[in-house]
């Protein structure tokens, strides 16, 4: 076998991750440290990216605003959430926003310069700020990665995915990376943090960026990190659907802040249905939503229902919303004339690893952050832009545990890796998992239909695992098996319905 060169790195810390955890936890490390982040794409391709909305937290600190804030995220999450790591999760929320804000981020502020604040489902007040009308995580990011950019203690390698972590003696020393051209490199750390993002690419139908293929839960699997909710898996109620079937790939959000801002949900027959299903109608939790949405769709034999926002006009439309506006109208539709056909599609992985109040994981030395974690706060629902706030809260509270340890010698050593190359494409394995997570692990969930699930998983999951090749198809191929394998098995396990995890049998 032909050899290949094996890069090898030594940093202080290794952030695996481009997106907001990663990178407001390297901007919170200190400067004597060497930082390698690692990313799967470019920076600036990230659902961090994406984010609509914007970022959930108050900036007034009084005792009985910030309890509001928890409460809300208590009953978002249904009981299934940690709620010491809320209360910090509010708590820390204004430190971190107002240091956004110091950085940079242009948050919308009114004519006075008062920051502008919006509501999304589940809120009981208008806590939520954004950027660029519904551009809130590309304003966070560009500021975040221009500054990134420009510090002397951090090495950024884009285009390199994690494939496995770095293990000896029961702790975390780094991970393996494969570059997009299936060049390798090892990077030794200190400190290592998982930030890799989410879970869509597992599901046929996303919002999430195409890389999200559960990279960073899945090493993690693999190296015996502990897990935590897998089952849970967000779909976002109100995903543009595509009449003409012509949009490939990922899908496009109409932001649950434009149900904030007022606008309705109407059945194919023009009927209003919220207040069937909860009294707090267009506004109920995420998980409500989105199941009350299957039923008006089931009951009316139609693949989609209607966001109905006609009647905030125009010019409130385009001003507020104007990312949202102009895709709506590529697609052929004025949101202030035409009623706007939505269904829910996969739009956040709830579950992954599980960390304390510090972000440490189970493994000692590896941290997480972000959406591949699983911190305690969203519970069995995540309650809407609690997320960015999450990335920022927790990697301040990781970046002030590394900062209190002091930099070592870092070892670093010969890892042998088995170059068996091959050239067949696992395209089809990928897609007959993400249709069987689209038909038996969607929102409506029964125990046969679980079953016949894991059947045609594991009969690849356990293909993969047998014939490995050290390849980025066949990882990411491996990833999505991992992943759709632990959620279709956790998703058995839990028999109740709760949250998210809607089971009919
Ligand atoms: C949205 O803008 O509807 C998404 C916000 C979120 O997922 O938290």
């Amino acid at each position: 076998m032909k050899e290949k060169t094996i890069k090898k790195l030594t940093a202080d810390v290794l952030i695996l991750g481009g997106g907001l955890a990663g990178l407001y936890t390297a901007l919170n490390i200190n400067e004597n440290k060497k930082i390698i982040i690692a990313s799967k794409e470019p920076l600036g391709k990230s659902n961090s990216y994406l984010a609509q909305g914007g970022i959930a937290g108050e900036l007034n600190t009084d005792e009985k605003v910030l309890a509001k804030h928890i409460e809300d995220t208590l009953i978002a999450g249904s009981g299934l959430f940690d709620k010491d790591a809320i209360k910090e999760l509010v708590y820390d929320a204004s430190e971190n926003i107002k240091m956004l804000i110091d950085l940079g981020v242009p948050f919308d502020v009114d004519q006075d310069g008062k920051i502008l604040l919006t509501r999304e489902g589940g809120h009981s007040t208008r806590r939520i700020l954004h950027a660029g009308g519904d551009a809130t995580g590309k304003n966070i990011m560009e500021t975040l990665i221009g500054l990134i950019r420009n510090k002397k203690n951090v090495t950024i390698i884009e285009n390199y995915m994690l494939y496995d972590l770095i293990v000896k003696d029961e702790k975390c020393y780094g991970g393996q990376l494969i570059s997009m051209d299936n060049e390798f490199c090892n990077v030794f750390a200190d400190a290592t943090i998982l930030a890799t993002g989410g879970i869509g690419a597992v599901y046929r139908d996303s919002t999430n960026a195409h890389g999200a293929t559960g990279d960073g839960i899945a090493a993690a699997y693999r190296s015996g990190v502990e897990l935590r909710g897998m089952e849970f898996v967000q779909f976002h109620p109100t995903v543009f659907y595509d009449t003409t079937g012509t949009i490939k790939g990922q899908k496009f959000l109409i932001s649950e802040a434009v149900r904030g801002e007022g606008a309705y949900l109407l059945n194919i027959n023009g009927e209003r249905f919220m207040e069937k299903y909860d009294k707090r109608l267009e506004l109920a939790p995420r998980d409500i939503v989105s199941q009350s949405i299957m039923k008006e769709m089931y009951d009316t034999w139609s693949e989609y229902v209607y966001i109905d926002a006609r009647h905030l006009g125009k010019e409130f439309l385009s001003q507020r919303f104007p990312t949202i506006y102009q895709k709506c109208l590529e697609s052929g539709y004025h949101m202030e004339k035409d009623l706007i056909p939505v269904a829910p599609v996969e739009h956040y992985g709830i579950g992954g690893v599980k960390i304390d109040l510090n972000g440490e994981t189970s493994l000692a030395n590896l941290y997480a952050n972000g959406e591949c974690c699983s911190s305690g706060v969203h519970g069995a629902n995540r309650l809407a832009s609690n997320s960015l706030l999450e990335c920022i809260v927790f990697g301040k509270r990781i970046a002030n545990e590394i900062n209190k340890k002091s930099s070592s010698k870092i070892n670093s050593w010969e890892i042998d890796i088995p170059f068996s190359m091959n050239k067949n494409s696992y395209h089809p394995i990928r897609e007959e998992i993400r249709n069987t997570m689209s038909k038996y692990v969607f929102i409506v969930r029964d125990e046969e239909g679980l079953k016949l699930a894991l059947t045609i998983i594991n009969r690849h999951y356990k293909n993969l695992c047998k014939h490995p090749f050290t390849t980025v198809d066949y990882y990411r191929t491996l990833n999505i098996a991992t992943v759709a394998k632990l959620i279709t098995e956790a998703a058995l396990a839990r028999k109740e319905s709760i949250g998210c995890h809607l089971r009919i049998n």
